[in-house]
């Protein structure tokens, strides 16, 4: 690729290396575990998903979209059963159903008519389960190509779907592991000789403990819909030369699905408007039917679709912020580190994030730092730290307007160092600033600053601990 180089992460998921930024955007122990563990399951979104709200989100720094096609996934999953397509005997059901409802209310106005009871102006036919959230995503990020990529790059493992089944339990030990792989490799490879690489990296992939857990995987619809808005919106330069370059380039080509990117050069070609409506659908059952488990080839693709309203900006995030004025519930920061670029994380950009952002709103960002923390605190959000149960540690950074919100607040020490040096914050006056620039002048604000360094405050810390210990 141009400028970044693409790698398998520890769960399996894609990750990018950007030679420009000289930065991974995505963790390399897992680019798909980090979009769950960081932003989805910490955000609360369940609970609103679950009572049916329609929630406003915006994702800031898109990349390649893991945060957003995790949350949509998460969506689509909560919601599975009332997206099942329904089949003649339910159709049925419910039209009995309905019936029987108008009966017996048509009885029950008969009776109350009698008793001289005014009329019941009950609805007919109301049933709850019908009832679905509508999600609205704001993805905003500055690289065109990237955006254009995302649905293409595979976040599911197509090859492990199906090799994995013939990788068992029992190889998870060293010395056996390493004797028959080889066998087995050869084996396996001799009914998908093409796959021979792959059936290795997934043989070690297994091995590995980490491997994407099952409920951290995409739905496979989610890249269809990310790729009919892309459609949508690029009309028929999607995807572009260069996005055309980079999935025919014959290294890259195992990082991307096959089947959307043949879907993705069907609707360049033909488009949705001129291709007859029964080559349509017959194109796309034979391309996404193929790929999605049985549980999923029974929700209807059209009213999961209906879930969701994306939009892309596709410019620097500090014109978009601008130009909209919704009231987001959450907020997904996902910027590159503040130390190389900080235009995304000053004093002003985040107090746009602050007017932008519901009462009852979150914000989360994978940032730790005292710098973030302390940005967030001056622009008066109540700020909380993300745990994960399942490494029993601290990840990230939650924030909100709500003081509720925050499950796990910052403690004496945490909030302590915000004071410092290292909570100085970045500053961009007219949010026009280069990286260098904004970083230049912290860089003279922190040598001109009267506040203890962090390095000082943490060595106070341990004396005083120390005495208390006495
Ligand atoms: C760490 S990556 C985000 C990864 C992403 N969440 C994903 O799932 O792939 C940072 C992203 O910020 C974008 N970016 C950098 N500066 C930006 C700016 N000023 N405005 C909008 N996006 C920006 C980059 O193009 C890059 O995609």
């Amino acid at each position: 690729m141009r400028d970044y180089e693409p790698y398998f992460t520890e769960d399996g998921s894609i990750g990018l290396y950007s030679f420009v930024d000289k930065d991974v955007y995505h963790s390399k122990y897992g680019a798909l575990t980090e979009a769950w563990e960081k932003f989805i399951i910490p955000s609360g979104l369940k609970n609103d998903i679950e009572d049916n709200k329609n929630i406003k989100v915006l994702d800031v720094c898109y990349g390649i979209g893991y945060n957003t096609k995790a949350l949509m996934s998460f969506v689509i999953n909560k919601k599975q059963k009332q997206l099942l397509k329904k089949n003649l005997f339910q159709n049925f059901f419910c039209f009995i159903k309905c019936i029987i409802n108008i009966v017996s209310l048509c009885v029950n106005n008969a009776i109350r008519k009698a008793r001289g009871l005014s009329l019941r102006n009950a609805s007919i036919y109301n049933d709850n389960s019908e009832q679905l959230p509508h999600v609205k995503i704001d993805c905003l990020d500055i690289n065109e190509e990237l955006v254009q990529l995302s649905p293409l790059f595979r976040t599911v493992k197509t090859p492990y779907e199906i090799y994995s089944q013939f990788v068992p339990e029992v190889f998870d030990c060293l010395e056996i592991y390493y004797t028959i792989r080889e066998h087995f490799a050869n084996f396996i490879s001799r009914f998908a000789p093409k796959n021979r690489k792959e059936i290795k990296e997934l043989l070690d992939l297994r091995f590995k403990i980490m491997h994407l857990d099952k409920e951290y995987r995409v739905n496979g619809m989610v890249n269809y819909m990310i790729l009919n808005k892309l459609a949508e919106i690029f009309g028929k330069d999607y995807p572009d030369k260069n996005i055309k370059k980079i999935i025919k380039e014959k290294a890259n080509r195992r990082f991307f699905d096959k089947s959307l990117i043949k879907y993705a050069h069907f609707n360049q070609k033909w488009g949705f408007k001129t291709s007859s409506k029964i080559n349509l659908s017959a194109f796309l059952h034979n391309i996404y039917y193929n790929h999605l488990s049985r549980r999923y080839k029974r929700i209807d693709f059209k009213a999961a679709q209906s879930l969701f309203e994306l939009n892309f900006h596709i410019k620097d995030a500090r014109k978009t912020i601008l130009e909209i004025s919704d009231q987001y519930d959450y907020i997904f920061l996902d910027a590159f580190t503040y130390t190389k670029a900080p235009q995304l994380w000053t004093m002003e950009f985040i107090a746009e994030l602050y007017n932008r952002m519901a009462p009852q709103g979150v914000l989360l960002t994978y940032s730790t730092s005292a710098q973030v923390r302390n940005t967030l605190l001056e622009n008066k959000f109540y700020v909380g730290k993300i745990y994960n149960p399942k490494t029993n540690r601290f990840i990230g950074t939650i924030a909100s307007k709500d003081k509720a919100k925050i499950k796990y607040p910052l403690n004496n020490y945490e909030i302590g160092l915000c004071n410092t040096k290292a909570g100085i914050p970045y500053y961009d006056p007219n949010l026009c600033f280069s990286n260098k620039e904004i970083i230049e002048l912290r860089e003279y604000e922190f040598r001109h600053s009267n506040l203890m360094s962090s390095s000082k405050y943490m060595k106070l810390r341990t004396l005083r601990s120390e005495n208390e210990e006495i």
